[in-house]
């Protein structure tokens, strides 16, 4: 298949992106987090091409993207209070609510589980083709199983060209990583994917505390250990442990500290010691360290801290071996 490349600035090609994905094709789509890989929700065939184009497995379930928090009742049931507090003070926005799914929603989506995963991106023109349109597209990352997650439609296309009908290109995405992931009811939450938005910033709202991924066992779907993989060997490196190695000609290395900039490495990405900056650009450097024919890529340890728990967890799958 030929896939179309279209522009979120153009209204026609908008509207094509729309009418695609209300045939049951696939449109790959801008949000601030990641690009997404969209079918209709209302539509299980549709739904089930996003499982081959990936090549992810069926029972990983996908989150559900709406336009407007009227269309939440639609999706989910026995919605707590204290969920409709998080998603007025954090929608449109990097947070996906873990609620009891409607029954009329098709297990296909959320991979046979009883729960649904949901969130209105922040991306104005998909946002407004969502709510405008009365539309929810199930929507994973746009890159296949296991693989790097895009944050540009050129990184779409490398991994998905041909596989699906069409590419939205929304610019690059503002924020970086996925989104964070909680799981809610009305005396407590815990984070099931850490994510751009801290326990500690959610508790404000919640008035209650958030329990964080090192401290539950729960097992997700979808959650596995091997994730985000670039095709080119990753290893976490502590700053002690790349300032003492000798530059090799066929390792990338990824680093922030100043020390480690000053080492000018032949092949060097120098990615920001801000956290927001960090996760805006740490997809992109690891697809362009990627292409550049290394035999592995050494990544400097990232900076403790709360805001710094959602790069840790992508770094760590991605250095994670089979
Ligand atoms: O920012 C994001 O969340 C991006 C953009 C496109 O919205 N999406 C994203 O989707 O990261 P995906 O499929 O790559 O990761 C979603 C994860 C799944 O791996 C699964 O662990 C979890 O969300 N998930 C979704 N629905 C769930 C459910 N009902 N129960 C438990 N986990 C769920
Ligand atoms: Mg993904």
């Amino acid at each position: 298949m030929k896939t179309e490349l279209l522009s979120a600035n153009i209204p026609a090609d908008c509207q094509r992106a729309l009418k695609l994905l209300k045939s049951g094709e696939l449109v790959a789509v801008p949000t601030e987090t990641v690009y997404g890989l969209a079918a209709d929700a209302s539509n299980p065939e549709a739904v089930r091409k996003v499982f081959a184009a990936k090549n992810r497995p069926a029972d990983h379930p996908l989150i559900v993207h709406i336009g407007d928090i009227a269309q939440l009742e639609d999706w989910a049931i026995n919605i707590p209070a204290v969920a409709y507090d998080l998603a007025k003070a954090f929608w449109p926005g990097p947070l996906t609510l873990l609620l009891e799914k409607h029954p009329d929603v098709s297990p296909v989506v959320t991979g046979g589980l009883e729960t649904i995963g949901i969130r209105i991106p922040n991306h104005p023109v998909l946002c407004d083709l969502l709510r405008e349109n009365k539309l929810a597209i199930a929507a994973p990352s746009a890159n296949p199983y296991q693989k790097l997650s895009p944050t540009s439609a050129k990184q779409v296309q490398s991994g998905l060209d041909g596989k699906i009908a069409a590419i939205l290109d929304g610019g690059d995405c503002t924020v970086g990583t996925e989104s964070t992931i909680i799981q809610i009811n009305e005396q407590n939450a815990q984070v099931l994917r850490s994510g751009p938005l801290t326990a500690q910033e959610l508790s404000a709202v919640t008035h209650f505390p958030i329990i964080m991924p090192e401290s539950h066992e729960q097992k997700v779907s979808g959650n596995k250990d091997i994730h985000y993989q670039p095709n080119t060997r990753l290893l976490l490196k502590t700053t002690d442990e790349l300032l003492s190695a000798d530059d090799k000609k066929d390792i990338g290395y990824l680093v922030y500290s100043n020390k480690l900039i000053d080492k000018q490495h032949q092949h060097a990405k120098v990615i920001a010691s801000d956290h927001a900056q960090y996760r805006h650009d740490l997809y992109a450097s690891l697809y362009e360290l990627d292409r550049s024919n290394l035999k592995e890529i050494w990544v400097e340890q990232p900076p403790a801290g709360e805001h710094w728990y959602d790069i840790h967890d992508r770094l760590q799958k991605a250095a994670s071996k089979n």
